[in-house]
């Protein structure tokens, strides 16, 4: 019988729950017992935070938003933070200690769920102290290489677009400019997916740095069509062509134009367009509402199926791989393509050809 962990690390994501669903009834199905870890190791470091997961637990979780095990982003066991006697906080490196729990509680697998941070982590587990460790991507940015899809941002697509929907009847009525921030860290999947859908007159992703100009031309341009109002969706990571905008996300600095932090990109594009086109403008940032509620179908189903491909790649003792998406089916693929850099929106996909094609300015 083999005993296996499962953790969720990093921001929480959709179908998190979908996943401890399928990997603890997968587990049961084949008589092996599973270990949930509370906060990404804490459970690997401190048995208190480890709690055995049995099917009737987790019996009606699959539809719920957020993750049963808590996610954490400051649990790297290679670099912990740790408080002295002095109450100075340093980073003290815990992996071995993680490494011999796991051991001792006689596991055979750990299945990190989790994004590019905490696949990078549990990729030094499996090199480095020769954990065995299979990989579930998650994340509603969907910036993971070598998965077709992570879960979650089907969900917070889902939420964006429902927010662009009703922003549309108030925009009209008061003949504005809604200007709306979305999430993302440095990739455009959620704007450029949400912008489409919800049929926003300029996307800008981070993919394509942007030019103020093209933006307001766009929207003196819709006066031109008799449309006197319009919807700008902008990444979080999106950053102006003529400006040496940093996102804050990557740098946690701007360089010259600090107001851009201060108030978020989505909130400087807002004045910009103000002043350059003199139309009425607002501006919101979605945030967290992108990461919370239950999981779209499709975030379910692929959570749920990575879950079942994680359990099956732990059978046949597949490790340091992760599942991804394919066209169709759930591969194995090495940790380590996963974690070779963050996809971005390529340029000539699709998507970006039928957001220009329909009209939409992406602002280049
Ligand atoms: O990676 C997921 C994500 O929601 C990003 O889109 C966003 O930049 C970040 O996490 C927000 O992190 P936090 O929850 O720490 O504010």
């Amino acid at each position: 019988m083999k005993k296996i962990v499962i953790s969720t690390g990093g921001g929480d994501a959709p179908g998190l729950n979908a996943v401890i669903y399928a990997v603890t009834k997968s587990a049961h199905y084949r008589g092996w017992e599973v270990y949930g870890s509370h906060g990404g190791y804490k459970g690997l470091l401190d048995p208190d935070e480890l709690v055995r997961l049995t099917p009737e637990m987790v019996e009606d979780i699959t539809p719920t938003g957020g993750t049963i095990l808590g996610s954490t982003n400051k649990g790297n066991p290679f670099a912990m933070p740790v408080e002295n006697l002095a109450g100075e906080v340093q980073l003290r490196d815990v992996s071995d200690r993680v490494m011999q729990n796991f051991t001792r509680m006689g596991f055979s697998c750990h299945i990190a769920v989790g994004g590019d941070g905490s696949l990078e982590i549990a990729h030094r587990f499996a090199t480095e102290k020769g954990m065995p460790v299979i990989g579930v991507p998650k994340t509603i940015d969907n910036d993971l290489q070598a998965t077709h899809r992570t879960f979650g941002c089907d969900t917070a697509v889902a939420t964006a677009t429902d927010a662009l929907d009703k922003l549309h009847s108030t925009a009209k009525s008061h003949d504005r400019v809604m200007v709306v921030e979305v999430m993302g860290r440095d990739s455009g999947w959620i704007a450029i997916n949400s912008g489409i859908s919800g049929c926003a007159d300029v996307i800008l992703i981070p993919e394509i740095p942007f030019n103020l100009d093209s933006v307001c031309n766009k929207i003196n341009d819709n006066e031109l069509h008799h449309k006197h109002y319009a919807i700008v969706v902008v990444a979080e990571g999106a950053r102006a062509k003529d400006t040496e905008v940093i996102h804050k996300a990557t740098e946690q600095c701007a360089v010259g134009r600090q107001e851009v932090l201060l108030g978020g990109v989505g909130e400087w594009v807002a004045q910009q367009i103000r002043e350059k086109t003199g139309k009425d403008t607002r501006s919101l940032v979605l945030g967290h509402l992108q990461r919370g509620g239950s999981p779209t179908t499709f975030d379910r189903m692929l959570a749920l199926r990575f879950g079942g491909a994680a359990v099956r790649l732990a059978e046949q003792e597949i490790f340091d791989h992760m599942v991804a998406l394919a066209a169709t089916d759930i591969i194995a693929v090495p940790l380590a393509e996963a974690i070779k850099g963050r996809k971005k929106v390529p340029l000539d996909s699709d998507k970006v050809l039928t957001a220009r094609e329909i009209g939409i300015c992406l602002g280049d």
